[in-house]
């Protein structure tokens, strides 16, 4: 959840940690630190709120030092201010944490002689490395019995008076990545944020230590054997983690979505035949029992949605579970089941921990990841990328819209694979995929109405989103994109659900969002959309020409958009929603990118 980083040998280390920390930012905004190691000090600089109170507050307290640590905060332990901020420090020793130590209490208990500055459980990392220091150990033996002394999930960075040549590295349930540059060594929360200093990295493994001096690395695992961790070059170009020409990241990625669509199918299907090839899947589809799904916020209506695909075309039974959720329930999971964990980060945590509960109840494990050396795929008995390219802004628009193409392929190979799928039907539906990228270019280039909807909506309280069928959860994803970027309440519901209950809400300041395509289930939506009218409701109609033309003025707004396969209308119909959260959030004045609260990685239960 928050970002941490660490650089050794340069004497530019302060600068390039907050280079880095900007990268970082997405993990969490509260606050921002550097602490550096200089001719046997250690000096900090911390603010509260983003990094740019950092950036300014370093313009007149510059850091020196060949060494130093940093950290971007999403605070769980006491408030956001600066005396919460990482690095903490003793004087002797300074840390960065991400994570969440559950037995800080009891620690700080015991260590109550020692002068604790924040409220943070983090703290106490520091106090432990210093009483054993105090007792005559080195820096490494101390860090590892203060290590074997905490509970919970942690990637720390460690610096010391001690040992002023080092800084250690340290994970346990939160990732952490080691990059080599020239003479120079990195250690970061993900690869992204050493992108600009180097391309080479190597990923610890969960329960790793590593020691990094100037231009070396050695690596240890959890039983403590020194081990080696193989030295991976990034593909990802620099470039692609900036905005461009766009305001904001959301709306950069949102117009990415054509071509991360189209990169995605490319990788799934066979181009000549147009049918699905997930040839490289090892399961036994066959004898597939049920399929379990798994996923958080959007990962999750992403799941929701090929539910109803699965069970159509595939015909097996699929339960989809929030991760937070699924972990606190005692499943029956049948033999020969399949469990499917959909991650933008592939280390949403309420995400991992279902993945190593199904592991152990002998599922086959399948993760749908955007980021492939995450700790989701890496811990899966298969693993299929949504080629999405990295996503920096908090709401999720791209890596959605890839997972649900994903799932949509997947379904549709397991369908043919149990022989309830001709070759020419998942040709038809194959082919509806590939027209994705176009369509979603015509949507990108005709953005008025929306912008216009937004207009209308922006000073309201409270917005209800409404669809049905495989529509419903775009229904959720609308509400969902709309509260994080615009904080305006929204809700939303099947649309038949609505006379049972929240048709008690309706008035003629209730804005109601209609995911309504004309497709089968049409007729039954445009009977909704009657009862809301009657009351005098304010109807927003997202639907193509057909569905218009039925609408007979019951709408107060409407939104076209171009007509398309009914097997693909929740992956069309999601561009609509992402672009009303969006254009009203401009409207609003909110941060975009960086919603209050939230983070983009989130590694906390
Ligand atoms: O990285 P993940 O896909 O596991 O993240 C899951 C959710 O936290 C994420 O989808 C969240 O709901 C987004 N902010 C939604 O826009």
């Amino acid at each position: 959840m928050c970002g941490i980083i660490g650089v050794i040998g340069t004497s530019h280390s302060a600068s390039l940690i907050l280079e880095g920390l900007k990268r970082l930012e997405y993990r969490g905004y509260d606050s921002a630190g550097i602490a550096t190691l200089d001719k046997n000090t250690i000096n900090r600089q911390r603010s509260a709120g983003k990094i740019s109170n950092l950036e300014k507050h370093l313009e007149t307290n510059p850091l020196t030092g060949l060494i130093g640590i940093g950290h971007t905060r999403w605070a769980t332990h006491g408030p956001a201010n600066e005396e919460n901020a990482h690095p903490h420090s003793d004087g002797q020793v300074a840390v960065v944490h991400n994570g969440i130590i559950e037995n800080f209490q009891k620690l700080k208990d015991e260590l109550s002689d020692c002068n604790f500055e924040s409220t943070t459980d983090s703290e106490v990392i520091v106090h432990l490395i210093s009483y054993y220091l105090d007792r005559g150990d080195n820096l490494i033996d101390a860090c590892r019995k203060m290590k074997a002394r905490l509970k919970g999930s942690f990637a720390l960075a460690v610096i010391s008076l001690k040992e002023n040549d080092t800084v250690i590295g340290i994970c346990q349930g939160s990732p952490l990545a080691v990059g080599y540059g020239n003479g120079e060594m990195y250690l970061g929360s993900d690869s992204l944020a050493l992108l600009p200093m180097t391309s080479k990295v190597s990923y610890l493994s969960d329960g790793d230590f590593c020691i990094l001096k100037s231009g070396s690395v050695q690596f240890f695992n959890s039983e403590n054997k020194n081990v080696k961790r193989e030295i991976k070059e990034l593909s990802i170009d620099a470039s692609s983690v900036s905005k461009g020409s766009f305001d904001h990241f959301m709306m950069k990625e949102i117009h990415e979505q054509p071509q991360v669509i189209r990169d995605t199918l490319n990788a799934l299907i066979d181009s000549s035949s147009r049918t699905s090839d997930l040839s490289q899947l090892n399961i036994d589809i066959n004898d597939l029992s049920k399929i379990t799904i798994v996923g958080c916020g959007s990962a999750y209506y992403a799941g929701l949605v090929s539910k109803y695909w699965f069970e159509e075309y595939a015909k097996i039974p699929v339960e989809v579970d929030i991760g937070s959720e699924f972990r606190y329930r005692n499943h029956p999971l049948p033999d020969k089941g399949l469990a499917i964990f959909i991650s933008q980060s592939g280390e949403t945590i309420d995400t991992l921990y279902p993945l190593r509960l199904c592991k152990e109840k002998g599922q086959y494990i399948l993760s749908i990841v955007n980021s492939p050396e995450s700790t989701i795929a890496r811990e899966s008995d298969s693993v299929i990328k949504t080629l999405a390219g990295p996503e920096i802004g908090v709401a999720s628009t791209k890596a959605f819209t890839t997972q649900m193409v994903t799932l949509a392929v997947l379904a549709l190979f397991i369908a043919r694979k149990r022989n309830h799928l001709s070759e020419k039907k998942e040709q038809e539906l194959v082919s509806a995929l590939l027209e994705l990228p176009e369509k979603i270019s015509e949507i990108l280039n005709a953005q008025d109405s929306i912008n216009k909807v937004a207009s209308q909506i922006k000073d309201t309280q409270n917005v209800l989103y409404l669809g049905r069928g495989h529509n419903y959860p775009i229904a959720l994803e609308g509400a969902l994109k709309l509260k994080e970027i615009s904080y305006i309440h929204a809700e939303a519901y099947a649309s038949g659900e609505m006379k049972h209950g929240p048709i008690a809400l309706i008035d003629s300041h209730l804005p109601i969002v209609f995911i309504a395509p004309s497709d089968t289930l049409f007729s039954k939506s445009l009977t909704n959309i009657e009862q809301v009218s009657a009351r005098g409701g304010r109807v927003i109609a997202l639907t193509d020409e057909a569905g218009s033309e039925k609408l007979n003025g019951l709408h107060e707004y409407l939104i076209k958009l171009p007509k398309a396969h009914e097997f693909v209308h929740p992956i069309l119909y999601s561009l609509p929603v992402q672009l009303l959260a969006y254009y009203t959030a401009v409207l609003k004045g909110t941060d975009i990118d960086q919603p209050k609260n939230l983070a983009k990685s989130v590694t906390v239960e």
